[in-house]
């Protein structure tokens, strides 16, 4: 059996260029872009503030692939093209997945499942558009009376998809319930292309259960890699059926702070402040003193301040030892 893929599922606002290293460092096979909209990207007004920040990829990571979401045959083609063109991508991804209001009511996202003969459109014209691997993100259909995702999975198939990824929930249930892997698996026993299993993963004994029930070729990993990279690790070290060391508190800590410094050297101070306070809620969940130090986190102006509560906070989680 070949070595699951492991992916780190795409997340708007947090899969940027920090995120992606920090989780392939971990063991992270493949990382997507943020979602990007096709028709925005083209008609951006400034193009380079979208390789500036929504699509910025850095020169020591593993390429991404860059995801695109849209209704509209001719813009999902064009966005395509022009993206592989760059040369940062390392395949391009279709969002037929996305449940929010904002996107579905525009027809993108899961609302496109919804209309399998647009999705043939959409997925025809930019199959033509370029010559990057192509991946399709897709739910399990629109709500529980109209699960399609095996159709669509084949269609995408036949259409020349190199992978899938499917997120075992309906568009109405948004991220409501658990996620069912068993209609995962009906999509990968209908296709011969790779499909990762997504929804619910966050540790070792989850993906191994995952992949386990699904068959399927890999894991795709969202919201158990928020504050958390080393997912990436102990599922790698699962596989390879070694034992797993978590990180300590230190090691939590130094990335947090790494992640705090890669966004400050991106986005400046003001900025990289705003963005990282989520990340560090995250980072510090769970553990003793976590409450305390959100507020205070919350209410730091700089980075070095945060670095500083974060040292703090190291320390602490040593002294309750
Ligand atoms: C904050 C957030 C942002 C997301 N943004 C995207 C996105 O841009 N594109 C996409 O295909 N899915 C997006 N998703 C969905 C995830 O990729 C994934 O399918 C979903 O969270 C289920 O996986 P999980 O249980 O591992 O979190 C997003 C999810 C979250 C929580």
């Amino acid at each position: 059996m070949k070595t699951p893929i492991l992916a780190l599922a795409p997340m708007a606002g947090i899969t940027d260029w920090p995120m992606r290293t920090l989780c392939a460092e971990q063991g992270c096979g493949s990382t997507t872009t943020e979602m990007v909209s096709a028709q925005g990207f083209l008609q951006a007004p400034n193009t380079l503030n979208v390789y500036k920040y929504l699509l910025a990829v850095h020169p020591d990571e593993p390429r991404p692939k860059v995801q695109i979401f849209g209704h509209e045959t001719g813009y999902m083609a064009e966005a395509a093209a022009r993206l592989s063109d760059t040369g940062l991508f390392s395949g391009v991804d279709i969002n037929m997945g996305c449940p929010a209001q904002k996107v579905v009511t525009s027809g993108s996202g899961s609302a496109l499942m919804r209309d399998l003969s647009q999705c043939a459109a959409i997925i025809g014209a930019v199959r033509k558009a370029t010559d990057l691997p192509l991946s399709v993100k897709m739910r399990l259909g629109w709500d529980d009376a109209h699960i399609n995702a095996v159709e669509l999975a084949q269609i995408a198939q036949d259409l020349g998809a190199d992978l899938i990824t499917v997120h075992g929930r309906t568009r109405m249930q948004q991220y409501a319930g658990s996620a069912n892997w068993l209609e995962i698996a009906k999509v990968k026993a209908a296709v011969s292309i790779p499909v990762l299993c997504n929804g619910d993963i966050d540790s070792a004994q989850s993906a191994l259960k995952a992949l386990e029930v699904t068959g399927c070729d890999g894991v795709a990993i969202a919201r158990g890699a928020l504050g958390n990279p080393f997912v990436f690790a102990e599922i790698s070290a699962a596989l390879r059926k070694e034992a797993y060391i978590p990180p300590t508190d230190d090691e939590v800590v130094a990335t947090a702070i790494r992640h705090g410094q890669m966004m400050l050297a991106w986005k400046g101070e003001h900025s990289a402040v705003l963005e990282m306070r989520k990340h560090l809620c995250w980072y510090i969940h769970g553990k003793r003193g976590a409450a305390r130090l959100r507020t205070r986190i919350t209410a730091a102006d700089t980075m070095q301040e945060v670095f500083d509560l974060l040292a703090q906070f190291a320390a602490l989680q040593k002294s309750a030892d």
